[in-house]
């Protein structure tokens, strides 16, 4: 991942921005009940990849409120919030970390999830990254990634962000490297995954998931 890509999310700033419309975002809320529908009731051990304010880990914890969660970020600002978040709550762990980097060593997990964040890896980062969640996977473990992936065709592309209500002159955010879903998934095989498909999906937000098998 380049310096650029980094420090957007390290700047107060951004982090801000992105949560100021974060609820704003079309269906968002259809792909993270799916995301819930598909992590058993019984885990005890959860890890959020790029947890930003801790969403993902708190709306989890909900039904499962006997699990641990550890919760990855590259930016401050972001633990900032998700520490406030859980400051009352001893099962969540926040740990600073560079997702370019490999996994730090935080045991095994029954549910490895993100949302919205793989996707700002390089490919083949993102490949790697992939290999190494299947490693920390207890077997018959989930690893749910609800991602920003890229469209098959520009006009898709400009209808999603028109969907978000982006002026027609948007930019880009530098920190995307989007990637379409079939690669994803043939990725998520490859590494040793069954089940795996895109379990939900509209325009540019798509839920992919896998599950790892049992001996
Ligand atoms: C779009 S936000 C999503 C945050 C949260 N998962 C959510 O659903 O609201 C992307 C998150 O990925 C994090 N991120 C981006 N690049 C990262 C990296 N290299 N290592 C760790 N986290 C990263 C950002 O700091 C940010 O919190």
């Amino acid at each position: 991942m380049s310096g650029i890509a980094v420090s957007e999310w390290t700047t107060t700033e951004h982090a801000l921005s992105y949560l100021s419309r974060a609820d704003a975002i079309p269906h968002r809320t259809e792909g993270e009940r799916v995301l819930l529908d598909h992590v058993s009731g019984t885990v005890r051990r959860i890890l959020d990849l790029g947890t930003g304010d801790g969403r993902l880990l708190a709306l989890l914890r909900i039904d499962r409120p006997e699990s641990t969660g550890v919760g990855i970020d590259i930016s401050d600002p972001m633990l900032a919030r998700a520490r406030e978040r859980f400051v009352d709550d001893k099962r969540v762990e926040l740990l600073h970390h560079d997702l370019a980097m490999p996994l730090p060593d935080v045991g095994t997990f029954d549910a490895i999830v993100s949302c919205f964040a793989i996707h700002h890896l390089e490919d083949e980062r993102k490949r790697w990254l992939y290999g190494e969640v299947f490693a920390r996977l207890e077997p018959g473990g989930v690893f749910a990634n609800l991602e920003h992936v890229a469209s098959p065709t520009e006009r898709l592309h400009r209808r999603f962000y028109d969907a978000l209500g982006f002026e027609p002159d948007w930019e880009e955010d530098a920190s995307n490297r989007l990637v379409d879903v079939e690669s994803q998934l043939g990725w998520l095989r490859e590494v040793g995954f069954e089940d795996v498909d895109c379990y939900w999906k509209w325009l540019e937000l798509a839920l992919l998931l896998g599950l790892k098998p049992r001996p």
